[in-house]
């Protein structure tokens, strides 16, 4: 079951506001009914009409990609690049990315068509774990990196406490692998605060998103989320 206003704001046809608006108008029935009170829920068959038009209750989807390099994460990108949702082809619905990953990123990024989880998951408030990997120039120590646990300012913004770990360093090539967990999703969020601290990013993927991994799922593939997985992010955002 759903509210009516978002099913018939999910229907492309009025935002969420503008829906309720509608409702309170008189202009909308439910299987032939007219409804002019909010929070009425409607079920999958239920026929829904906007001034006399019945409207088509899409399906909701949720699809996990593991995004390669090379892809913008939008829908469609004027300089004729490629976007993520080329990797998703035969999907019709109107899906779209939740947040982004930057051109040169790689990982765990989820698609949808669901605008109202998508709004929820990408809100700092709701506070959901990412997890990235970066390979960074320099030889990282714990110390050089304290900073971050307490908030490294961004122009002249400061971060949310981040959570790191050292995976690796490489002497002879004078590179660290660093783990990132932040809950923000500011635009190159990680590069700029690894920056911050002295440790220029040069390769950058998201390993983890909530409680969503990358597990069996190669570079450049994707799988449909279980309805397990969708209510685990629906807990995250309540
Ligand atoms: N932070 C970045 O810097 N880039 C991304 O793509 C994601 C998080």
């Amino acid at each position: 079951m759903e509210r009516l206003q978002k099913v018939i704001a999910h229907a492309g046809i009025a935002s969420r506001r503008k829906a309720e608006e509608y409702i309170l108008q008189g202009r909308v029935k439910v299987n032939g009914k007219l409804v002019t009170e909010l929070g009425v829920q409607v079920a999958k068959g239920d026929q829904v009409e906007v001034d006399g038009v019945p409207i088509t209750q899409e399906d909701y989807v949720y699809y996990l990609l593991n995004k390669p390099r090379g892809y913008i994460s939008s829908v469609t990108d004027d300089k004729e690049r490629k976007v993520v949702t080329d990797l998703i082809p035969d999907e019709t619905r109107r899906i779209y990315p939740v947040g982004r990953l930057d051109y040169d990123t790689t990982g765990l990024l989820l698609l949808t068509n669901d605008g109202e989880l998508a709004n929820l998951l990408t809100h700092p408030k709701h506070e959901v774990d990412k997890v990235y990997v970066a390979k960074v120039k320099g030889i990282a120590t714990k110390p050089d990196l304290m900073p971050l646990t307490r908030g490294v300012c961004i122009e002249g913004k400061k971060t949310a406490p981040a959570r790191f770990d050292i995976i690796s360093i490489d002497h002879k090539t004078g590179t660290s692998i660093v783990q990132l967990t932040i809950h923000e999703g500011r635009n190159h969020q990680v590069k700029n605060m690894l920056q911050a601290v002295g440790f220029p990013v040069q390769k950058l993927k998201r390993e983890q998103y909530g409680p969503l991994t990358l597990k069996g799922v190669q570079t450049g593939q994707f799988r449909e989320l279980s309805h397990k997985e969708v209510n685990q992010l629906k807990e995250q955002v309540k």
